[in-house]
């Protein structure tokens, strides 16, 4: 049984529902512009991080401590310009010491605080790994220098199998972009999170990071040019509700494998998917009621 199901949990999350001082939970208070209709998703628990760099809000992420990465990270797309940002790992001061400034910190070559270690997932974690750094919130969706760079901090990051981060997942990071760049007129919200094992938690190599089961990914764009092609019709203003494979070893119920795709990224498939479809999946996974968009995205910006 994972924490998710634990009742505390749930106490706790009603609790600092009407307590914003409970100290681990934490406030989206601050970074509520990157929610639709300021509304973050409902029915997942975890510390909340309004991600800041350099003095300014960029995303927020709901993280797990037992995990150690990720439930979900939410953004406001906007359309990329230039290359993806020469990677600098940071970290989250404030996980580590409460009082602490809540500006993203670039690691330190040598040896890291003992109190960030225990907090958070750092870079050794993922070295000599099978898995790769994935980005909940893409670099590739981001205009600004800052924006992009803000992403690498690993509390955005969880363990992808290379199959899904450099094929079907990449896929689908790029079509968001394609599709919203050409039909989404106004704000794009985006919400990319995590679905875990449903029974054995798999771990990195030393048992501190859980690895997820499968990505999934949603984008809201209330307004919207209306002309779309065909083939667009059923994706706005809610959609690339997608779920993608991490593991080819995952049954076939929720992501069917393609067969003949090529062998690197075969058992990595993503199936995209109306909103109510991706939920379905959330509840059944999480045991209880997950609402990714304020009434579904139905309503105007
Ligand atoms: C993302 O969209 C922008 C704007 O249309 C385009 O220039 C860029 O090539 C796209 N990037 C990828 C990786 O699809
Ligand atoms: C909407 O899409 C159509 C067809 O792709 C295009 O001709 C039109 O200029 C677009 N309108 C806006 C406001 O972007
Ligand atoms: C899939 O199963 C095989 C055989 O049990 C195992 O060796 C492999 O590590 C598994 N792959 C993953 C990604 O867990
Ligand atoms: C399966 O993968 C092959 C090779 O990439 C591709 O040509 C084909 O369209 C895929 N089939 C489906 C159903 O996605």
């Amino acid at each position: 049984m994972s924490h998710f199901y634990s009742p505390a949990v749930f106490v706790l999350v009603f609790f600092g529902a009407w307590c914003l001082c409970a100290a681990d939970v934490g406030d989206f208070a601050p970074c509520l512009q990157f929610f639709y209709m300021s509304w973050p998703p409902k029915g997942l628990a975890g510390t909340l991080i309004c991600q800041r760099y350099i003095n300014q809000y960029r995303f927020a992420t709901l993280y797990s401590r037992p995990r150690r990465s990720p439930l979900f990270s939410a953004y406001l797309y906007t359309a990329p310009a230039g290359k993806r940002p020469l990677a600098s790992w940071k970290y989250e001061p404030q996980l580590a010491y409460p009082g602490a400034d809540g500006n993203m910190i670039t690691f330190p070559p040598g040896p890291v605080d003992q109190n960030v270690v225990d907090s958070q997932a750092v870079e050794m974690d993922y070295t000599h790994s099978t898995y790769s750094r994935g980005h909940l919130n893409p670099s590739l969706h981001h205009q600004s220098h800052e924006d992009r760079s803000a992403t690498f901090t690993l509390t955005n990051v969880v363990p992808q199998k290379e199959g899904s981060n450099e094929g079907p997942w990449k896929a689908l990071e790029q079509i968001v972009n394609k599709t919203l760049v050409a039909y989404c007129l106004g704000r794009a919200y985006v919400v990319t999170g995590i679905i875990p094992y449903q029974t054995e938690e798999h771990w990195l190599k030393n048992h501190r990071v859980a690895v997820p089961e499968y990505l999934w990914s949603a984008y809201c764009c209330p307004n919207y040019n209306n002309s779309l092609p065909k083939e667009l019709k059923d994706t706005f203003p809610t959609y690339a509700a997608a779920i993608g494979r991490n593991d080819p070893n995952s049954t076939e119920e929720i992501v069917p494998v393609n067969k003949t795709a090529k062998i690197l990224f075969r058992g990595y498939d993503v199936r995209q998917m109306p909103l109510e479809t991706l939920e379905m999946y959330l509840k059944d996974r999480f045991s209880t009621v997950v609402s990714v968009f304020y009434e579904q995205c139905s309503g105007s910006d």
